[in-house]
């Protein structure tokens, strides 16, 4: 393994070294085969006590970081914020604190505001784990991502990996600019110019509103969703004209390397940002994105408990 992890939190990729980011790869690797097992279960959380407070809507994340809890023998809580008595007034603070007063030794939390979790962590004995906070960062969607990258294509280093859509609110997107970056990755960004966020290329991404320069000579083509619930409607004339200029189908995969990925952190909307054949097809690795997620988010809640993966082999 490359080196050991010191961290209280994971609140976003943008602190993490190469090291950390290959740390975080190379455990979650080992942790891939439990799943495989008739039996699939380790004692590594045993004890321990997860907290997963949801205070915005999650399919693939939530059920993900609550199964690799269950995996790692972890007891756990669930928190979505509509049925908690923040309804009721209190603050996000008061109702963190309460929560760890009951000895809960991670806490998981999406949130819509940007830094939410970064106030709350060094406020908490608890580690934190950051599962999405408004557009700022998704750690773990941008590790199952590279790990994605990994398990397919065997490196990272020198593929040119392009993200179509809403980069501007994009929380997918900014976490995998600065991991894949660190990784040694040629990153493009595509999108309407409204969609992408001004000065993006002083993170040593390239940034461009043509998709056929984003799609020529792809090894990996990272789809975002439009985030209607972000108003990103007024972003562009209409879905349809969106659709029009930036619409992954199987005509514009021709440009791309034979051996292209298509990737989406989901929920995907099938005949807006890709087709339904697209997402269906060959050289979707969508499905795969989800699965691994489970070892990622097991190798981060491992690490954050001090654990050392030799120990549980
Ligand atoms: N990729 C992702 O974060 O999906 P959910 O919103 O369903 O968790």
């Amino acid at each position: 393994m490359t080196g050991t992890w010191t961290r209280k939190d994971l609140l976003g990729i943008r602190d993490l070294s190469r090291q950390e980011i290959q740390l975080l790869l190379e455990t979650a690797k080992s942790f891939q085969e439990i799943s495989l097992r008739p039996v699939k279960k380790v004692p590594a959380l045993r004890g321990k006590t997860v907290a997963n407070l949801f205070f915005e809507p999650s399919t693939r994340t939530r059920i993900s970081f609550e199964l690799a809890e269950k995996r790692l023998s972890a007891d756990t809580i669930n928190m979505v914020g509509s049925t908690s008595s923040m309804v009721k007034g209190e603050s996000l603070k008061d109702t963190v604190r309460n929560i760890e007063s009951l000895k809960v030794d991670i806490v998981v939390m999406r949130h819509s505001s940007s830094g939410a979790p970064h106030r709350l962590a060094p406020l908490l004995k608890a580690s934190v784990i950051n599962a999405g906070d408004g557009i700022n960062e998704h750690p773990t969607q941008a590790l199952l991502d590279m790990f994605t990258i990994l398990e397919k294509k065997k490196k990272l280093e020198g593929l040119k990996v392009s993200f179509i859509g809403d980069i501007l609110h994009s929380r997918v997107a900014r976490s995998n600019l600065w991991g894949l970056t660190k990784m040694g990755a040629r990153v493009t960004v595509c999108g309407p110019k409204t969609l992408l966020p001004p000065e993006i290329e002083k993170l040593g991404v390239h940034a461009t509103t043509d998709l056929g320069e984003a799609v020529h000579g792809a090894d990996v083509l990272n789809l975002l969703r439009i985030q209607l619930e972000r108003q990103t409607e007024s972003f562009f004339p209409s879905i349809r004209e969106y659709a029009t200029s930036y619409q992954i189908d199987r005509e514009i995969l021709k440009q791309a390397k034979p051996d292209v990925l298509i990737m989406h952190p989901g929920p995907v909307n099938r005949g807006v940002e890709i087709t339904s054949q697209v997402v269906d097809g060959p050289y979707s690795v969508i499905l795969d994105q989800v699965t691994h997620g489970l070892a990622v988010r097991m190798a981060v809640l491992y690490l954050l408990s001090g654990g050392s993966r030799e120990e549980e082999a």
